[in-house]
């Protein structure tokens, strides 16, 4: 694939979070459709659970098509005989949104009931997860002393409330009782995860290369290394998650892309560099994660090398070098743009890393010994050395690409103007 095959995205905000929408019985129902396909524009995988009373009002179809997820309405239902259905839905979901909640759900959730499965699911949920109610109910209900008082202790337990609104109801009385207008709950769920999450990369624009570029010998065969991508595409997903702009310009990865990342596909190191020189223009922070071959193949063959090609046994390929991208960005940033790069390396690692960032003009590099148990190619671990242009370094211990990730991104903040 060419460097012009490129997918364009939305930015997604809820990008590889989890929200489990939970849908009482209340004629506002239907707006509920309306919420799960807003959340999933936004990025987020949304499970929907219906409760019977719900499923008076709306139907499992149109949530499964919407969320394009399989919706909850039975807590005996268990899709996985292994496993139970209500505890894996507690302990994968980022956020909890009952909306609207009915007075009756409110009460089974003051009294901890797990009757059906959206209670159960609720009651399984891990301490931390967020659990936001937007309530919808007859005015007289609403203000009810018992309602009242069932939001009080909810509230007292830390679920947060979306206050429904005054005016006529659909039952014809007038007064408080209205769900929120969706756009309100919408945005109360974006606020709630920009709480939880570091937003410290928001407004930049975040460029990051991945895995490994494939230089061709003839049209079926090319040198590679063994560059699975996971460090990049870890980068990548982290920095989106703290709210970047993010174009991962990727050679071959093994590693899933989450969605909300502009994704660039280039196969050869030109490829590459071509791809990395077009989006560094509008690049904050670029950071090459990718292995980029340092030898290309002078005149790759345009048709299958066969046998009789050999000439003694022997078939030689004259390789010539490649452009080093990073040193080629280094040499063409300005003010504002911080370049990071990775050493891999299998011997003298922090001198050859410092060599590097001096070499390639790094604001900072991520060195690993790829020889080390935890952190060769391929892995979702990694043990990284964080070296700064002042020689000074911090050694990570062994842990996931995502927190090394992270680690890096904490660093690579404090470089920003
Ligand atoms: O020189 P070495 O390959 O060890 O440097 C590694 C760093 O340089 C990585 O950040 C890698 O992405 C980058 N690099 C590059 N172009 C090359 C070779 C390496 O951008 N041709």
């Amino acid at each position: 694939m060419s460097a012009e095959h490129q997918t364009e995205t939305a930015p997604q905000p809820l990008a590889g979070k989890s929200i489990l929408l939970g849908v009482a019985g209340s004629i506002a129902a239907y707006r509920a459709a309306d919420v799960c396909s807003q959340l999933g524009k936004l990025g987020a995988r949304v499970t929907v659970c219906l409760t019977s009373g719900a499923l008076k009002f709306v139907g499992e179809a149109t949530f499964r098509a919407l969320s394009r997820n399989p919706v909850l309405t039975d807590v005996f239902v268990e899709p996985h005989q292994e496993r139970i259905a209500h505890i894996d839905v507690a302990q994968s979901a980022d956020l909890v949104l009952v909306s609207p909640a009915s007075a009756n759900v409110l009460a089974r959730l003051a009294s901890g009931m797990a009757d059906d499965m959206l209670t159960a699911c609720i009651l399984a949920l891990p301490p931390g997860i967020p659990i936001l109610a937007a309530p919808a109910m007859n005015t007289h209900m609403w203000n009810n002393p018992a309602t009242q008082a069932n939001v009080a202790l909810l509230a007292s337990r830390g679920v947060e409330f979306i206050d429904p609104g005054s005016g006529l109801l659909a039952c014809q009385d007038v007064g408080k009782g209205r769900l929120a207008e969706v756009e309100t709950i919408v945005s109360c769920v974006l606020t709630r995860f920009a709480q939880m999450q570091t937003m410290d990369l928001y407004g930049k624009h975040v460029v990051v290369t991945a895995g490994a570029t494939r230089e061709p010998i003839d049209p079926v065969r090319f040198l590679t290394n063994r560059s699975s991508g996971k460090m990049g595409v870890a980068l990548a997903a982290a920095a989106c998650a703290r709210g970047a702009q993010v174009t991962l310009i990727a050679g071959a990865i093994t590693a899933t892309v989450p969605p909300g990342i502009t994704l660039v596909s280039a196969e050869t190191a030109r490829e590459m560099e071509a791809a990395c020189n077009a989006a560094f223009a509008s690049a904050d922070i670029f950071i090459g994660a990718a292995a980029v071959a340092d030898y290309a193949v002078a005149n790759p063959s345009a048709v299958k090398l066969k046998k009789p090609d050999a000439i003694n046994g022997t078939l030689t390929l004259e390789l010539v070098q490649n452009p080093d991208i990073i040193a080629g960005i280094g040499k063409r940033k300005v003010a504002g743009q911080v370049v990071i790069g990775f050493a891999a390396e299998t011997d003298n690692l922090i001198p050859n890393a410092i060599q590097k960032i001096q070499k390639k003009n790094l604001d900072l590099i991520a060195a690993n010994d790829v020889t080390a148990a935890g952190a060769g190619f391929d892995l979702d671990t990694n043990i990284i050395t964080i070296i700064r242009r002042d020689g000074s370094s911090v050694a990570l211990p062994l842990m996931s690409k995502h927190q090394a990730a992270n680690r890096i991104l904490d660093e690579v903040v404090t470089l920003l103007p």
